[in-house]
């Protein structure tokens, strides 16, 4: 398997994250993700005034995979300004698990600490029918 250039990944979602819509929380998101013919979609989180409208970096990014035709999530970069690696919310992590139940999830901040685990590790027990 080609291994993971996870500094460009980071850095793709380090961009997203600079247009994060989140006048409400000010709390910006990036997301990326690696599909397995290499390419990058990235996503930020889009807030709405009503507040619970608003969609997360990680399935924005996904989206932007699937309308590009892409399918099979290989890895994830998620960056925040946070203390500690942000780490992405149960509902984006099920629906990483569509396109990537094996992904790897690379959690990070802007001071660059990261941390990764897989998505079976993050979401043990998804949900299937
Ligand atoms: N947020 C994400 O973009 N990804 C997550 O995994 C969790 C939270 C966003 C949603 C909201 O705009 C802001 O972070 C604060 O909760």
């Amino acid at each position: 398997m080609k291994k993971i250039n996870q500094s460009l990944l980071i850095d793709a979602a380090r961009r997203a994250r600079l247009n994060a819509h989140a006048p409400y929380s000010r709390y910006k998101v990036g997301a990326a993700v690696l599909s397995s013919d290499g390419r990058i979609y990235a996503g930020c989180n889009v807030e709405n005034t009503s507040y619970g409208l608003t969609v997360c970096a990680e399935r924005n990014a996904v989206a932007a995979l699937v309308a590009a035709g892409g399918r099979n999530i290989v890895a994830v970069a998620v960056v925040a300004d946070s203390k500690v690696p942000v780490s992405p919310c149960g509902a984006c992590r099920q629906v990483i698990a569509e396109f990537g139940p094996h992904a790897e999830i690379i959690m990070s901040n802007l001071k660059g600490s990261v941390r990764k685990k897989t998505l079976s590790v993050l979401l043990p027990a998804r949900f299937k029918k």
